[in-house]
């Protein structure tokens, strides 16, 4: 597992490309796609873990990225709406 004390950058596979990003330990993967990535189809909502709108698939598995970090996505693969 992957440890991040300070700011860096991480890799993450992402609708099939490895993308590298800049992150904070405490950056969700939502904020690291929207923000850091520019892909944006993931919508911020309650950014509370309520209603979904953030959904994405990792490991084929529907994800709710505001709930989840970004450093946790590494080594896994992430599939974003556009
Ligand atoms: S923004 Fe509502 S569940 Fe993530």
């Amino acid at each position: 597992m992957l440890q991040l004390l300070s700011e860096g950058i991480i890799e993450i596979k992402v609708n099939g490309e490895k993308r590298r990003t800049l992150v904070r330990p405490a950056d969700t993967l939502l904020f690291a796609l929207r923000e850091r990535l520019g892909l944006t189809g993931a919508k911020p909502g309650c950014e509370n873990g309520d209603c979904g709108a953030c959904t994405v698939l990792v490991d084929g598995w529907p994800i709710k990225s505001c709930l989840m970090l970004a450093v946790e996505a590494v080594g896994h693969e992430c599939l974003v709406p556009y």
